[in-house]
């Protein structure tokens, strides 16, 4: 009787074993979560070498070439500095805090630096534009995210919570 048992059993793990879109159907209860959609931050493909999306300028400097030879074109005034305080929330703060001292548990916890110290005022704003373009060493890119305008408008905000230029009618953060 037991051996009986044994054999359907036998032929039931077998068939399992052979009908692989069975197998695949294992375990069924991350099948919603693992599919081809996209996750959340995730890009469909690296975009082939030199691709410059519809609107974006090719930018090929280096961090250090961008220190030294890239002037900012956009003026610190107050529509700049306003945009830059909308796109700094979206993209900046999470890491580096509303305020840029990055004292905040997610900024401790990705040891984002307090952008609010002598060395980072002293950066040209080349420097920072290449920054975000590029990110750096454990900091995303995030050229690819924003237009160049946009780029500008951030690193005339973060001169702005450097106290390096300041404007009367935007609000600084605590
Ligand atoms: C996911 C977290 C994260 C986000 C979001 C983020 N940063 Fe950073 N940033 C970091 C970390 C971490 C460092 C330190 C990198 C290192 O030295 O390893 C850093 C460093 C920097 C530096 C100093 C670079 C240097 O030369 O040492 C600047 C400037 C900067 N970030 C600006 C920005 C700006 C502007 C944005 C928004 C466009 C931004 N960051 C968004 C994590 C982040």
């Amino acid at each position: 009787m037991q051996v009986k048992y044994f054999i359907i059993f036998s032929l039931f793990v077998s068939s399992l074993m052979t009908n692989s879109s069975t197998v695949m159907a294992l375990p069924w209860d991350t099948d919603l979560y693992n599919q081809q959609s996209l996750k959340s931050n995730e890009i469909a493909r690296s975009p082939v070498m030199g691709t410059v999306p519809v609107g974006f300028e090719r930018f090929n400097m280096t961090i250090e070439e961008a220190e030294k030879n890239l002037t900012n074109p956009v003026p610190f005034e107050e529509n700049s500095v306003w945009r830059g305080q909308r796109l700094w929330g979206q993209q900046c703060s999470a890491c580096h805090g509303v305020n840029g001292d990055s004292s905040h548990f997610v900024g401790k916890s990705v040891a984002a630096p307090n952008l609010l110290e002598e060395r980072f005022k002293a950066y040209t704003d080349g420097r920072v534009y290449a920054t975000i373009y590029y990110g750096i060493r454990s900091m995303p890119r995030y050229g690819y995210k924003l237009s160049e305008g946009e780029r500008w408008d951030i690193v005339n905000y973060l001169k702005f919570l450097q106290g390096k230029e300041t404007v009367s009618t935007v609000k600084k953060p605590e």
